[in-house]
């Protein structure tokens, strides 16, 4: 890395620590003394955002409003560094609809107005998932059932019409072997309710994409060849289906080899793919050997996005391992995401960075 660049992202991380929304730009540090800069180094890109916008992608992070209200290196960061944000938790079924037909979207709008100031695209997530519903969904009848999930989508695609451009419409469908997850919608709408939930919500904000998501997705496998196939059929029927999400939770060292070929089948349907929930655990403690492993998988995962014109970009779940859903869920793992606990930028912030030609 360049003098101009070190000393850049130095500065930079000290206005972070101070929690100074400040953007410092390249050319204010690089005659501090340093030598010339090469030109190469006078076009790089000083933000990811910036650098993912030279090759027409997003760079997103998902969002948490605790730490936007609370902690101002969160904000300085989130807002410099990304140009699409996802509600992590804000905009599920159990904040949006906590009761029947009674819609609650504070801290929904709280990610969406921190959007707004940012200049930022907002990705919602999601609208019908078997997980983060609240119980009185599952004591909805049968004959009932549909009618209560387009009444959701409907309700929260509105509140939202032109500010969230993207959504997750259907989430995590799937089992692994490729056969629908028994979740309610599937058990009590049959398998249509999938359809359904894609026409209500092209009815609900014509101008939104409208995405399914899903995990373990992102190679060719069983269950990426049964949402391939879905995704081809729903088509097929004129089902209004724009994008396929590639969520991408991955493990250091284990990114599918055939991830830029899978990302490339479902772009060759029509459809775009965007990568949803980017983060790559690791087996604590951390050292360099395995941060570099990390970083290496995530310069993997933003070069296959880059290598297909229908890879609309990445998004990262979360950016600081202070606020990480992975050491909860997957105990022994954690450093997952591109900032340490101290807001700190890891080694894969520059293989992001550099990824994207910055
Ligand atoms: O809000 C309550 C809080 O009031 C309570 O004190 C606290 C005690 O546990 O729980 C809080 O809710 C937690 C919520 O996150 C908000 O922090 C839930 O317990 C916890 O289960 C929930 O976890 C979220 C998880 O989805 C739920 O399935 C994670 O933050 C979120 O990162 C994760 O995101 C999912 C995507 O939506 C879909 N794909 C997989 C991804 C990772 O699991």
């Amino acid at each position: 890395m360049s003098t101009t660049r070190s000393l850049t992202r130095l500065t930079r991380a000290l206005a972070t620590l101070a929690g100074a929304a400040l953007i410092v730009p390249l050319g204010l540090v690089s005659t501090a003394g340093a030598e010339p800069a090469a030109d190469s180094d006078r076009a790089a890109a000083a933000t990811l955002r910036e650098a993912a916008a030279t090759k027409g992608r997003f760079v997103g992070a998902a969002l948490y409003q605790g730490a936007l209200n609370n902690e101002a290196s969160y904000r300085t960061i989130a807002g410099r560094e990304f140009s699409s944000v996802t509600a992590e938790n804000e905009m599920k079924w159990d904040a949006t609809e906590p009761n029947r037909g009674q819609f609650s979207y504070g801290r929904g709008d709280a990610i969406v107005n921190f959007a707004a100031s940012a200049g930022q695209q907002v990705h919602g997530h999601t609208l019908v998932w078997h997980s983060q519903l609240p119980s009185w969904v599952n004591g909805v009848p049968a004959g009932e059932l549909r009618s209560v999930m387009n009444n959701h989508i409907t309700n929260v695609m509105q509140h939202y019409r032109g500010k969230v451009q993207t959504w997750d419409v259907v989430n995590e469908a799937f089992n692994e072997d490729g056969s629908r997850r028994q979740s309610v919608f599937q058990q009590r709408i049959g398998n249509g309710y999938i359809a359904d939930a894609f026409r209500a919500a092209r009815a609900a904000d014509p101008n939104a994409k409208l995405y399914i998501n899903d995990y373990n997705v992102e190679g060719v496998n069983a269950k990426s060849n049964a949402m391939y196939n879905l995704v081809r059929d729903l088509r097929a029927q004129g089902v209004p289906i724009d994008g396929v999400g590639l969520q991408a939770h991955f493990i250091a060292g284990q990114v599918p080899s055939s991830l830029q070929q899978n990302i490339q089948r479902f772009a060759d349907l029509g459809v775009d793919v965007r990568i949803t929930e980017l983060d790559v655990r690791i087996q604590l403690p951390a050292d360099s050997g395995k941060l570099n492993t990390q970083a290496n998988d995530y310069r993997k995962v933003v070069q296959a996005c880059l290598a297909v014109s229908r890879c609309r970009g990445v998004t990262i779940w979360g950016f600081t391992d202070k606020h990480s859903w992975v050491p909860g869920v997957f105990p022994g793992y954690g450093a997952a995401l591109i900032y340490d606990a101290n807001y700190q930028p890891k080694p894969a912030y520059n293989a992001v960075l550099s990824s994207f030609g910055g």
